[in-house]
């Protein structure tokens, strides 16, 4: 009796933990993309201890940056490296170069203690329109040089090879009709092929955000998680938010390749919070926390009953305020959190934490701030106005930004604040021929932020200059930029 009684109980135990295992096994893993394009960065520790304490267990990296992967090593946070384009040229051209990459920018991170590496993303969008096709003969033959270099490397099965596409790759009215553009067929033929092979996923990067940004007619609900009042029917099914819309148009274009049932993963998705009219803090919210709970419920797409995506990696961690602002002036406010590790808003990630808690230990530049001075006329002031909002982020102060009402003063102080804090408060930089002034009050004006800078890592302002000589170097370019005009 005994014996069956054993048995039978861990027949049951068996079968529960098989029914317990697959459930976890299929759920999606939630990560972030953590890039580093900021005047103010967080120390990569401070910035690790972050995703800790968030329980988010899966990082995207834009390049193999040493400060990051060293305070990755022995947290088993699952990570993904990236190869930026510029370096496809070379590494798809010399087996050298491939295994240098591979040496310098793996090897030494990787073992004992070391990172808990995933994923090697070739390349980042590397088939976007806008590139014109200049990346696109290199990405094959970097792919087979560098799984080479890997294997050569003994890290062959350790690793998997992704190509993140930016969801332009495809093209479609409707989902079911979803192919891959005409132009990319053949490449991408050879790809899905590669990655078949090699047991990878297909990463692509979806942004609703950017089709209510680009396109006045696309339905406001139809971005979001709610339901839509504009859902889109196609034969049987019915989408209604563009998510899933995007997804079934990407798996149509798989099938049409043979491999309808290639794993997705989700490299980059979000929702900005300032920088233009549709990017706030409750827009965000509402399309982050409805995509994680829509992912999470398991329910996948009509394509794709039952199997949402394997994993999402939200964009971004923390917000860069140094980026490009050509796409427009939301590209530096993608962060989940500011960019010194406040949480926006409230963002339930689904993995243990209601609320996202904020970054411990931060450390601050002293509590000060540069304005215009008030008993000065600032007629003059329109050259100092342009040259600090080049060097520094004034992308809140356009239309649908945070701080676009705050009057033709208020402007002129935050782009003198906005310097002055990116030099690392250096007292010249606040000069403006005596047009400004330090202030201990915090000039802040309802949801308009001054900022006040970070100190923790020397490396802000690149050039491998430590942060008084790139803070000289800043004023150096300012006095013969103001000469010249
Ligand atoms: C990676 O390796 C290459 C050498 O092939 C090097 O030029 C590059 O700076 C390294 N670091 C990063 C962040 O890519
Ligand atoms: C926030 O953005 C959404 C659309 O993205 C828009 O409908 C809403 O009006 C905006 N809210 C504010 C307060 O601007
Ligand atoms: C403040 O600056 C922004 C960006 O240059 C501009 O769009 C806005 O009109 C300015 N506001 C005033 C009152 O001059």
């Amino acid at each position: 009796m005994a014996f069956y009684k054993n048995a039978c109980t861990s027949i049951v135990s068996t079968i529960i933990i098989i029914v317990i295992w697959s459930k976890v096994a299929e759920s999606t893993g939630i990560g972030v993309n953590w890039g580093t394009i900021s005047s103010h960065r967080l120390s990569p520790t401070t910035v690790v201890d972050l995703l800790k304490d968030n329980n988010i267990k899966k990082v995207k990296l834009f390049d193999a940056d040493p400060g990051s992967l060293k305070a990755l090593m022995g947290t088993g946070i699952e990570v993904l490296i990236g190869i930026p384009n510029d370096l496809l040229e070379p590494i798809a051209s010399s087996t050298a170069a491939s295994d240098l990459w591979v040496a310098r920018n793996v090897s030494r991170y990787v073992g004992k203690g070391g990172i808990n590496l995933k994923y090697i993303a070739v390349g980042n969008e590397p088939f976007l329109s806008s590139y014109s096709g200049q990346f696109q003969s290199y990405v094959m033959p970097a792919l087979t040089n560098i799984q080479q270099s890997l294997a050569k490397a003994n890290l062959g099965g350790l690793v998997k090879l992704v190509v993140p596409c930016n969801a332009d790759a495809y093209e479609s009215t409707l989902p079911s009709q979803g192919t891959f553009r005409s132009e990319l067929m053949q490449i991408m033929t050879q790809l899905v092929a590669f990655l078949n092979t090699n047991g990878s996923p297909f990463m692509v990067n979806i942004y609703p955000f950017l089709s209510l940004y680009g396109n006045s007619d696309f339905p406001q609900d139809y971005a979001f998680f709610e339901g839509s009042t504009h859902p889109v029917t196609d034969g049987p099914n019915v989408y209604y938010n563009a998510f899933d819309g995007n997804y079934d148009t990407l798996v149509s274009a798989l099938s049409k390749l043979g491999y309808g049932q290639m794993p997705i993963v989700i490299g980059e998705v979000g929702w900005p919070t300032d920088g233009a009219p549709g990017a706030n803090l409750t827009a965000a919210r509402a399309f982050n926390q409805g995509l994680i709970n829509h992912v999470l419920r398991n329910t996948g797409t009509p394509l794709r009953p039952g199997i949402p995506p394997m994993d999402i990696y939200l964009f971004g961690l923390l917000d860069e305020g140094a980026k490009s602002v050509l796409p427009g002036n939301f590209e530096r406010h993608w962060g989940i959190f500011s960019f010194d590790g406040q949480p926006k808003y409230a963002l339930n990630l689904g993995q243990g934490n209601k609320l996202l808690k904020e970054a411990r230990n931060v450390r601050y530049l002293p509590s000060r701030w540069c304005v215009a001075n008030p008993s000065r006329d600032l007629s003059g002031v329109a050259n100092h106005f342009k040259l600090a909002c080049t060097m520094a982020d004034c992308s809140t102060l356009n239309y649908g930004g945070s701080c676009n009402d705050i009057g033709v003063k208020g402007n002129i102080s935050y782009a003198f604040n906005s310097f002055y804090q990116i030099t690392k408060q250096n007292s010249q930089s606040c000069e403006f021929d005596g047009l400004g002034m330090i202030t201990f009050l915090d000039p802040s004006i309802g949801e308009c932020r001054f900022l006040v800078g970070v100190t923790e890592y020397s490396k802000s302002i690149g050039c491998g200059l430590d942060d008084r000589w790139a803070g000289g170097s800043l004023l150096i370019i300012w006095a013969v930029w103001i000469f010249m005009n």
